[in-house]
């Protein structure tokens, strides 16, 4: 995606069009800004951020580089750095490596076995391949890679672990997560309250979803419940239920030995006694995503359509 693009696409109006080839091969119909993790940028993550004076930064996944680009903007403000993994971007890497010269090191490789090569950083964002497997190494690797101190530990945010995913896997390839770790899966759809894929419909209908949610090592949330059940380290975890879940996992020590930190999570549980609202408001916001992602493919094929008829009308004009 040209740079430009990105602050267009904030806006809401500058986003992929139909027929943009997404990494998984499969179409991205629309703009998807309103939903990614960096909607939760300045409420919940920089007081966090700031708390810890994160400096270095580790993302994974990137996507649209929407993250990538708020995280490089803040790490130009305090001349800090950006290590950011993804396999398949959909932008151009070496243009934003450019545009952003010396902030941004950009690893086109799995998390898996791009982790061990980054530098100590302070932060991490996991947002990449949404499964049990996949999220649960992250972790672990995080903590190896931080020689299992807990003062070392960076702040770690991990996305997804509410509804579709905290319970569920979702696989980019397949191929990459070795068969006893991996859930029977099908491209369809999900939809609230149903353990089952939709036949038809649904939320991310193009994505490997797995056919069933919830039981052992199936889901986002219940790799980082694993993940802190068998660590050697105490915690804090706090699971948002917002945008699709944000949970914040922080060692106990951490926590304890910086009050800017506690008092900023503190503020985050106060946030948490207006669960029940935020719950619901975030039910109504997935209803609304399922109808827009309804509408967008229905202006995907409609497009195909015109452009089938547009090419038939040529030929006959042609002929
Ligand atoms: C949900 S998107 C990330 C969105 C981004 N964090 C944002 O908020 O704008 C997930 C990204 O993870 C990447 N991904 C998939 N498998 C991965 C893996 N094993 N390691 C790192 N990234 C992965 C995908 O290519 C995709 O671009």
């Amino acid at each position: 995606m040209r740079h430009e693009a990105l602050s267009e696409a904030r806006l809401g109006f500058g986003c992929l069009r139909p027929g943009d080839q997404n990494n998984s091969g499969r179409r991205a119909v629309a703009c998807k800004e309103e939903i990614w993790m960096i909607a939760l940028w300045g409420q919940v993550i920089l007081p966090l951020v700031e708390a810890v004076d994160g400096k270095h930064v580790l993302e994974i996944g990137a996507e649209f580089g929407l993250s990538t680009q708020a995280l490089v903007n803040f790490a130009r403000r305090v001349d800090g750095h950006v290590h950011c993994i993804d396999p398949a971007p959909i932008f151009d890497v070496e243009e934003f490596e450019a545009q952003y010269g010396g902030r941004l090191s950009f690893y086109k490789d799995t998390s898996l076995n791009a982790i061990p090569k980054i530098p100590e950083v302070d932060v991490v964002l996991v947002d990449g391949d949404h499964n049990w497997y996949t999220v649960y190494h992250e972790l672990k690797l995080i903590e190896a890679h931080s020689d299992h101190d807990a003062l070392k530990l960076p702040l770690i945010f991990v996305h997804d672990t509410a509804w579709p995913y905290g319970r569920r896997d979702l696989y980019y390839d397949p191929a990459s997560i070795p068969e006893e770790f991996r859930h029977p899966y099908a491209m369809q759809g999900m939809g609230r309250q149903k353990r089952e894929l939709m036949p038809e419909g649904g939320i991310n209908a193009d994505m490997n979803n797995a056919l069933v949610e919830g039981g052992e090592r199936n889901g986002v949330l219940t790799a980082v419940e694993d993940y802190i059940r068998e660590s050697s380290l105490d915690f804090e975890f706090l699971n948002l239920p917002l945008y699709f879940g944000l949970g914040i996992l922080i060692s106990r020590e951490r926590l304890d030995s910086n009050p800017a930190l506690a008092a900023e999570m503190q503020k985050l549980h106060g946030m948490m006694q207006g669960e029940k609202l935020i719950t619901i408001t975030e039910k109504l916001r997935m209803n609304l995503t399922g109808i827009v992602q309804r509408m967008q493919r229905e202006q995907a094929a409609s497009q195909a359509r015109v452009e089938e008829l547009e090419r038939e009308l040529a030929q006959l004009r042609g002929g």
